[in-house]
């Protein structure tokens, strides 16, 4: 698995926490130094046959054809990439053209797309600082169809606050004459040190509502069963078979090479992260001085990792799994009688998984379950 980051974006919307930056002069040097850090670390993998490549922001889509080709045509000299299975790439409904599309589908890797929508309500775009529009989104879509892109995802974003259940609806609704084949819906957070979180603090914007939240989130549930999607992690939503490979990977720990400012790699047993800075990173590659941290990952580290990640999936827990982990999880499983009683944890036939209510509690119930002593 290869995912490759672009950290740069045109405006930063109010609510995102990830690293990424709205200077887009150094975009030739950054690809330069991506690429070559794709052909120092080909041994970084135990394997150089690569099954999954994601390419993710930031906004990818602000690359032009030739130099996501380049990116691509890199990929392709220093890795073994003739059994991949998926290739992704995050757009934003702006840069989505016909034209665009059409050069991206005749450069031949990308067959998967996935583009940031957010919302289809113009308001609500503008307050979070969107450039795009909800006609916009429509027409992306709808010309990555036309050009015959059949695996299509779209980012959704509910809870937004001074969003009612009719409009949240109302989006849901879009979706259902879309034909697309994967949702990736998620409840806004507010993450702190964001322009969302000083509007909110100034009054500016409402609070986020909680219970309206949860409305939301339970309409999505209803709409889902009507609409033939699966809810296959607690934000994923997809029609029978089309459930992103690549995420679904990083849920099972696969080993993944991560390249570009601030991305993370796992080789199975420890983790590393390149340096958040555009002009240091690139200063790294070019001086054959790489700037990243590591850690080596412990036994207990691992089952941590391992709760956070199997209980947001619809899968769950795996009782194989929790036998390699027995000194932590024989604790942890006496705790997961109340959560059962209350409906919250169900028994499957070779484990535990959360149910839909449970969803919306995963990370006080994960953090329960997780092993913090020395
Ligand atoms: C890393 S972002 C980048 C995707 C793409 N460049 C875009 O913005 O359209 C991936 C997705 O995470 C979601 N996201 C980011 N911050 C969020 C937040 N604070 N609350 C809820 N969803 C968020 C958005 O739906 C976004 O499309």
């Amino acid at each position: 698995m290869i995912y490759i980051h672009i950290p740069f974006c045109k405006q930063r919307c109010i609510y995102c926490a990830f690293y990424s930056v709205s200077t887009v002069s150094d975009k030739q040097k950054y690809l330069d130094a991506l690429c070559k850090e794709l052909e120092c670390r080909t041994n970084y993998l135990p394997d150089r046959k690569i099954t999954t490549i994601y390419i993710g922001g930031g906004t990818p889509s602000i690359l032009s054809i030739e130099q996501l080709s380049k990116i691509c045509h890199t990929i392709q000299s220093n890795y073994d990439i003739a059994n991949v299975e998926e290739f992704t790439i995050e757009a934003n409904p702006e840069q989505l053209t016909m034209d665009y599309l059409q050069a991206l589908k005749q450069l031949g890797f990308v067959d998967r797309i996935s583009i940031g929508v957010q919302t289809f309500d113009d308001d609500k775009l503008k307050m979070l600082n969107r450039r795009h529009s909800s006609a916009m989104a429509l027409e992306a879509i709808k010309n990555a169809q036309k050009l015959g892109f059949n695996n299509i995802s779209i980012d959704l974003i509910y809870g937004i606050p001074g969003m009612t259940l009719q409009q949240w609806q109302k989006n849901l609704d879009i979706v259902a004459g879309l034909n697309v084949q994967h949702l990736s819906c998620y409840a806004l957070t507010v993450e702190q040190g964001t322009m969302l979180d000083t509007l909110i603090q100034k009054a500016k914007i409402p609070q986020v509502d909680d219970d309206e939240t949860i409305k939301h989130y339970n309409a999505l549930q209803r709409w889902i069963e009507n609409n033939g999607f699966i809810q296959y992690e607690i934000s994923n939503y997809c029609k029978q078979g089309f459930e992103a490979k690549h995420n679904s990977r990083y849920w099972d720990c696969t080993p993944y090479l991560g390249v570009g400012a601030a991305a993370h790699s796992f080789d199975g047993s420890s983790r590393q992260w390149n340096i958040d800075n555009v002009v240091a990173y690139i200063e790294g590659i070019n001086n054959a001085n790489p700037i990243y941290s590591a850690e080596r990952l412990s036994q207990k580290d691992m089952y941590n990792e391992y709760i956070m990640t199997a209980l947001r999936t619809a899968k769950g827990l795996d009782n194989d799994v929790l036998a390699k982990y027995r000194q932590y999880w024989s604790e942890a499983e006496k705790l997961l009688e109340k959560y059962i009683y209350n409906g919250m944890v169900l028994k499957t036939e070779c484990g535990y998984k959360l149910s839909k209510q449970g969803f919306l509690f995963a990370d006080a119930i994960a953090a329960d379950l997780f092993c913090i002593s020395q």
